[in-house]
C-alpha cells in the first residue's frame, strides 16, 4: 500500500507555517514580516521542499494567506496542508470544536485565504470530547468528492477516533508531536499506521527550539511569540529539559553530530516517519537543517541519545 507522503516528498522536511504567523498572534514564533516570510518560503521551495502546513490558527489566518500569496503561481507544484477546529472569539480567545458547522466554515475560509480551489491535505486539529469524530469527518468527506481538498488527516488522535473516522472516509495522514522527550503519539497508532498504510508526520520536532538549543535558561520571549504567554509553556519542565539538551550537546559532540541531526535524525530513525516538520524562522535555519540532513546519525547513535535525555 503506497503511503501518500512517501510518495511526493524526497526531502523529508516539511514547512511548519506556524513559524510565519508574525504579527498575526495565534500560535507562533514571533515577528517576521510578509516579505520576509514570502523570501522564506521561496527559499524552502527553492531548497526541494514540497510541503507546507499550516493552520487558520497560526497567526489567525495570516500563515495561510502568506502560504497562498507565495504559491498561487505555482499551485501544482505544492503540497498545502490546512486544518480545522481550532478557532477564537473576537477578543482572540482560543477555541476548539470539531462541530460540523465550524468545520464547513473553517474550510471554506482557508480556502479564500490560501487563495485556492483546493487544499491538498485537510485535518481535523484536535479531538473533541463532546463531537463524534465522524460529524466533521462527513463534512470533509463531501469536500473531498467535490474536490475541494484531496486528502484527509487527523491530527494529535487516537486509536478509537482513527478507527471511527475510517469508518465515513479514509485518513491519509496522521500528524502528532514526536521529539526525543516525546515518543507516545506514534507509539499508540503504530500497528493502524502499518495496517492501513497511513503517513505519519512528526510536530513538535525541535521541541520548539529546545531541542535544538535555541531555547536557553535566560531567553525571555516577547509577543506575538506564543512562548511568551501559552499555557503549555512550561517554564519549570523547560529548564529540566534544557539541563537534557545540554547534555545532549556534549554526547553529539563526541559523536560527531549536532542537535539537529540528533533530533531530526531520531524522528525520521522511525520508519513509520515519512515527514518532519520543522519551524523554520529564517534562511539561517533553513540552510543548517538541509545541513543537517546530509549527516543523520545511525540508530545505535540515536538509541544512545535517548538514553542521554532519559536520565
Ligand atoms: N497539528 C498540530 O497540532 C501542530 C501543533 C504544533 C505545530 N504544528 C506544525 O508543526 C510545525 C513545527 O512544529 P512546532 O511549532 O512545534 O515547532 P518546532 O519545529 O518544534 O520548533 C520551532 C523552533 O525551532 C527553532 N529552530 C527551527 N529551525 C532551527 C534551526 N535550523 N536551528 C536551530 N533552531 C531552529 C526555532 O526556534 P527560535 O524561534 O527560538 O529560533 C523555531 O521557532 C508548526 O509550524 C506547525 O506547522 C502542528
Amino acid at each position: 500500500m503506497g503511503k501518500l507522503l512517501e510518495k511526493l516528498s524526497e526531502i523529508k522536511i516539511g514547512f511548519g507555517g506556524a513559524a510565519i504567523s508574525g504579527e498575526g498572534g495565534g500560535y507562533g514564533f514571533g515577528s517576521i514580516s510578509e516579505q520576509e516570510s514570502l523570501y522564506l518560503l521561496q527559499a524552502s521551495y527553492d531548497s526541494g521542499i514540497r510541503i507546507f502546513d499550516s493552520a487558520p490558527i497560526y497567526g489567525f489566518g495570516v500563515s495561510e494567506r502568506r502560504i497562498g500569496k507565495a504559491f498561487s503561481k505555482i499551485r501544482d507544484k505544492v503540497f498545502i496542508i490546512t486544518k480545522s477546529g481550532v478557532t477564537w472569539s473576537e477578543n482572540l480567545r482560543v477555541n476548539m470544536s470539531n462541530d460540523p458547522k465550524i468545520a464547513t466554515k473553517m474550510l471554506e475560509q482557508s480556502l479564500r485565504d490560501l487563495n485556492s480551489s483546493y487544499i491538498d491535505l485537510y485535518m481535523i486539529h484536535w479531538p473533541d470530547p463532546k463531537v463524534d469524530i465522524r460529524r466533521p469527518m462527513e463534512v470533509l468527506a463531501r469536500a473531498k468528492h467535490q474536490g475541494k481538498i484531496k486528502h484527509i488527516g487527523l491530527c494529535n488522535t487516537n486509536q478509537v477516533d482513527l478507527q471511527k473516522a475510517m469508518e465515513v472516509e479514509k485518513v491519509e495522514v496522521i500528524q502528532s508531536q514526536l521529539n526525543l522527550f516525546t515518543q507516545e503519539s506514534i507509539e499508540g497508532l503504530s500497528d493502524m499506521l502499518t495496517d492501513h498504510g497511513i503517513s505519519f508526520m512528526s510536530w513538535g520536532s525541535l521541541d520548539k527550539g529546545i531541542l535544538s538549543g535555541r531555547v536557553t535558561k535566560n531567553r525571555t520571549f516577547e509577543r506575538p511569540d506564543a512562548r511568551s504567554f501559552a499555557p503549555w509553556w512550561n517554564k519549570a519542565q523547560n529548564l529540566q529539559k534544557i539541563d537534557k539538551v545540554e547534555k545532549l550537546k556534549l554526547f553529539g559532540d563526541e559523536v560527531g553530530h549536532s542537535l539537529l541531526e540528533l533530533s531530526i535524525g531520531h524522528n525520521l530513525s522511525n520508519p513509520l516517519v515519512s515527514n518532519v516538520l520543522c519551524g523554520i524562522r529564517n534562511l539561517n535555519q533553513l540552510e543548517t537543517i538541509l545541513k543537517a540532513m546530509e549527516n543523520l546519525p545511525n540508530k545505535e547513535i540515536i538509541d544512545k541519545a535517548l538514553e542521554v535525555v532519559s536520565e
